[in-house]
């Protein structure tokens, strides 16, 4: 039986060639690469808002949501990927995926095939502004 994972990647990839085909790769940003990362992850977790209360602030939650996923994932030195490539083909999956709610991302789980050096840290001051 195919998996559902292979059934979502498998139509994520044909959206994504007729999109080529449309627009041209150049085009398409991570889109082909992020395709790549979901058919190789043996998890696949697809992250809905279901817009229990219809406020704007809910993407704010969704979002601490997936962060609080990935933090999880690399505690139980897990490798993920956070994924809003499914963007360019959302109508489409959301479609396929047949659910009432908005799609919002994709995360990706697996043991890690590298560990890569994190890259060296911003200063304070490069990413905030303090006023008195
Ligand atoms: C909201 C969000 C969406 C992302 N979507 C993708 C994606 O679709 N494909 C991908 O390869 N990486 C995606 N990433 C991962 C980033 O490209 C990057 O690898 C990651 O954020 C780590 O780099 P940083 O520490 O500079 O943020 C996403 C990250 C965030 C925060």
């Amino acid at each position: 039986m195919e998996s559902a994972k292979k059934g979502l990647t498998d139509f994520f990839r044909s959206e994504l060639e007729a999109l080529r085909k449309r627009i041209g790769e150049e085009d398409m940003g991570s889109s082909l690469w992020s395709c790549g990362v979901m058919e190789q992850a043996p998890v696949l977790v697809m992250v809905w808002n279901a817009g229990e209360n219809d406020w704007d602030s809910e993407v704010h939650s969704v979002a601490a949501a997936i962060q609080n996923m990935l933090l999880k994932a690399y505690g139980l030195g897990l490798g993920s990927l956070w994924i809003a490539d499914i963007y360019y083909a959302i109508e489409p999956l959301t479609e396929y995926l047949g659910k009432p709610w908005k799609l919002m991302a994709a995360v990706t789980l697996g043991w890690p095939a590298e560990d890569p050096e994190a890259p060296p840290r911003k200063t304070v001051e490069e990413v905030a502004e303090f006023r008195s």
